[in-house]
């Protein structure tokens, strides 16, 4: 089943409404990147052991109007290949192409189940809000599979279930009445949208989310001819039947019953007592907001070590601060001197208070020395890690020479 460009309702669908909304120029995007230590942190994240590099083939499948472009401005030394079935959205893509000069970038109208017809394969693969809207997502999944290199890593967002319950009773009203994504239709929806009452499980996401950001958002989140959404046990399901195994959540803090309010209840021990698939399940049904699932997943035959903190450990691995982790000094409960955060988290719990010789500890991560020459202890940095406030590296190499 495979989505041929122009003929397949979603991608009828992108033609008309390309996603995201087309940006002019890229200037701010490659000035936030231009820092090494982002592109560093970015490799830690998805290749801890292995040794910096960022010159990798990339594929961006689905790659929208700028996602292909935005790597490929990241990413001056890597090879980029973009694939999408809008062209529409290629044509924006080609745009800042040549406004930015972007000669390592490659774009094809083609569908993802036909990725394979490239011949290449590729170390980093970024789908992120396409696979749920395929006819058969396995099918895709897999053909990516197909092309994910040996030790190759796999970004992945796909929608989540119980968090967009509220979006899945507006997209069911909205096919009750026939609304159809033309102009005057969206202005009469978002007219009905603001008179939802209250307590509308959609409420809370029409101002916090970019998806209702303007009408070409707006048709993508409620109009859309074809999409499904995934449980975290239906996330693990999807990968087993691709080929690929779970390696991390791009952030991890929301998905642990060790961080945030839980950890302090007693309900705590007894998730930590589930399988790890199990804990991910019940925090996804604790918290009951996440709208997506972003993850990283690896070849079922990769077998490069992952992080771990253990005695043997924990002393050799290299932290960096993340660029979002921010230490707050207002309101602290008594015994605090700091509140340890990633502002890119949106749940408000997700907090790690900090003594001050742990906020000594923080200060100090500067991405060059090993844990062991900072601290007595590895516990802090194991929480700072489950927290998404450092990333490490494994790889043995130090920081200065990985760079
Ligand atoms: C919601 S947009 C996401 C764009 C981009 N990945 C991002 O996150 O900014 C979904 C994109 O997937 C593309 N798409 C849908 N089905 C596809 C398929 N079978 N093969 C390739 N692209 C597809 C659409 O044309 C659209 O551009």
């Amino acid at each position: 089943m495979t989505a041929t460009p122009g003929e397949d309702a979603v991608s009828q669908f992108y033609e008309a409404h390309p996603y995201p909304p087309p940006v002019r120029d890229l200037d701010a995007y490659a000035r936030a990147w231009a820092a090494g230590s982002r592109r560093r942190s970015e490799h830690l994240r998805l290749w801890p052991s292995l040794p910096f590099r960022d010159d990798h083939a990339i594929l961006v499948a689905g790659c929208g109007t700028s996602q292909a472009a935005k790597y490929a401005a990241r990413y001056p030394s890597a090879r980029v290949v973009g694939i999408d079935v809008s062209a529409a959205s290629l044509s924006s893509t080609r745009g800042l192409a040549s406004r930015h000069g972007l000669n390592n970038l490659e774009l094809h109208r083609l569908a993802i189940e036909d990725v394979e017809s490239l011949g290449q394969s590729f170390d980093h693969i970024v789908c992120t809000g396409v696979l749920h809207h395929l006819a058969d997502p396995a099918t895709g999944l897999t053909a990516l599979r197909a092309v994910l290199a040996p030790s190759g890593a796999l970004d992945l967002m796909v929608y989540a279930r119980y968090g967009r319950t509220g979006i899945t009773m507006i997209q069911e009203y909205c096919r009750l009445l026939g609304v159809q994504p033309g102009t005057d239709e969206i202005g009469d929806l978002v007219a009905t949208l603001r008179e939802l009452p209250l307590g509308h499980p959609i409420r809370h996401l029409l101002h916090t989310t970019r998806d209702f950001a303007d009408d070409d958002a707006l048709a993508d989140a409620l109009l859309n001819p074809r999409e499904q959404s995934y449980t975290v046990p239906e996330v693990f399901d999807l990968l087993a039947a691709s080929g690929l195994r779970f390696d991390r959540w791009a952030r991890q803090a929301p998905y642990l019953p060790q961080c945030g309010a839980i950890s302090n209840l007693p309900h705590a021990l007894r998730i930590a007592s589930l399988t790890l698939v199990e804990q991910f399940a019940a925090m996804e049904l604790f918290r009951g907001t996440m709208t997506r699932h972003s993850l990283v997943a690896k070849r079922l035959d990769d077998v490069t070590p992952t992080v771990s903190f253990t005695a043997q450990q924990w002393r050799t691995l290299v932290p960096q601060r993340v660029a979002t982790a921010v230490a707050v000094e207002d309101r602290l409960p008594p015994g605090v001197a700091a509140a340890l955060l990633n502002r890119a988290h949106t749940d408000p719990d997700l907090i790690l208070f900090a003594t001050s010789a742990e906020r000594a500890v923080f200060d100090a991560i500067d991405g060059e020395r090993a844990c062991g020459e900072i601290a007595e202890g590895g516990g802090f940095f194991e929480r700072l890690w489950w927290h998404d406030l450092i990333v490490v590296d494994a790889s043995g190499a130090r920081g200065a020479q990985s760079r």
